[in-house]
């Protein structure tokens, strides 16, 4: 059912593949400043990692990318090009997916004290706060010192937001 009186609109949603690395990493580094991301003092290569991106009639139109380690999932980079749409939903849910099959426990993503909107996003979504990181941007300006001082808003870019959404033993694909 569209939302707010407006019509629908299609998109695909698919995995990323190696040959979509080039455009995935110019929307990273357009959208974060590079693809080198910093999560818990952790700095990484989003560019590199597997994720899902959408597209509305072949065009890209979102990206979400992820990484499983030691049975938790981490969602490091989600962005929508075309917002409003569902776009933003549907990647999640991908990731949920991928995360299931990988027999993850939990999922779990860093968001800054600035980011509104993605609070919002993730809680209307099953997420909860899990641990706030004060002043966690200073270390992280240390590893990728183009993090703008100010965020949206103009809000200082100052702490580290960690949510969460815990899956369920029976959510998981039985192990053999
Ligand atoms: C957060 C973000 C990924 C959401 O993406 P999106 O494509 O707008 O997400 P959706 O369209 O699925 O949902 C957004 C809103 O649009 C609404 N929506 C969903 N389908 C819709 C449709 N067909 N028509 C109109 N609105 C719709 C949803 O209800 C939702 O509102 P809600 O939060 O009140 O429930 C996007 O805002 C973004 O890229 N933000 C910048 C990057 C960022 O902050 N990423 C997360 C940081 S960790």
């Amino acid at each position: 059912m569209p939302a707010r009186g407006h019509l629908p609109v299609a998109f695909t949603i698919r995995p990323l593949t190696d040959r979509d690395r080039p455009w995935a990493a110019r929307l990273l580094s357009a959208r974060w400043g590079s693809t080198r991301m910093v999560t818990r003092g952790r700095l990484f290569d989003a560019g590199a990692l597997p994720g899902f991106y959408a597209t509305i009639e072949d065009v890209p139109s979102g990206l979400v990318t992820y990484h499983l380690a030691r049975g938790e999932c981490e969602i490091t980079t989600l962005d929508s090009l075309r917002e409003g749409l569902g776009i933003g939903t549907a990647l999640l849910a991908a990731v949920e997916r991928a995360a299931r099959e990988a027999g993850s426990r939990r999922l779990w993503l860093i968001t800054t004290n600035d980011n509104l909107h993605a609070l919002r996003f993730y809680q209307r979504r099953g997420y909860t706060l899990a641990a706030l990181y004060p002043d966690a941007l200073a270390e992280s300006r240390r590893l990728k010192p183009e993090i703008p001082l100010l965020g949206l808003a103009g809000i200082p870019l100052r702490d580290e937001i960690e949510l969460e959404k815990r899956l369920a033993a029976g959510d998981r694909p039985a192990r053999a």
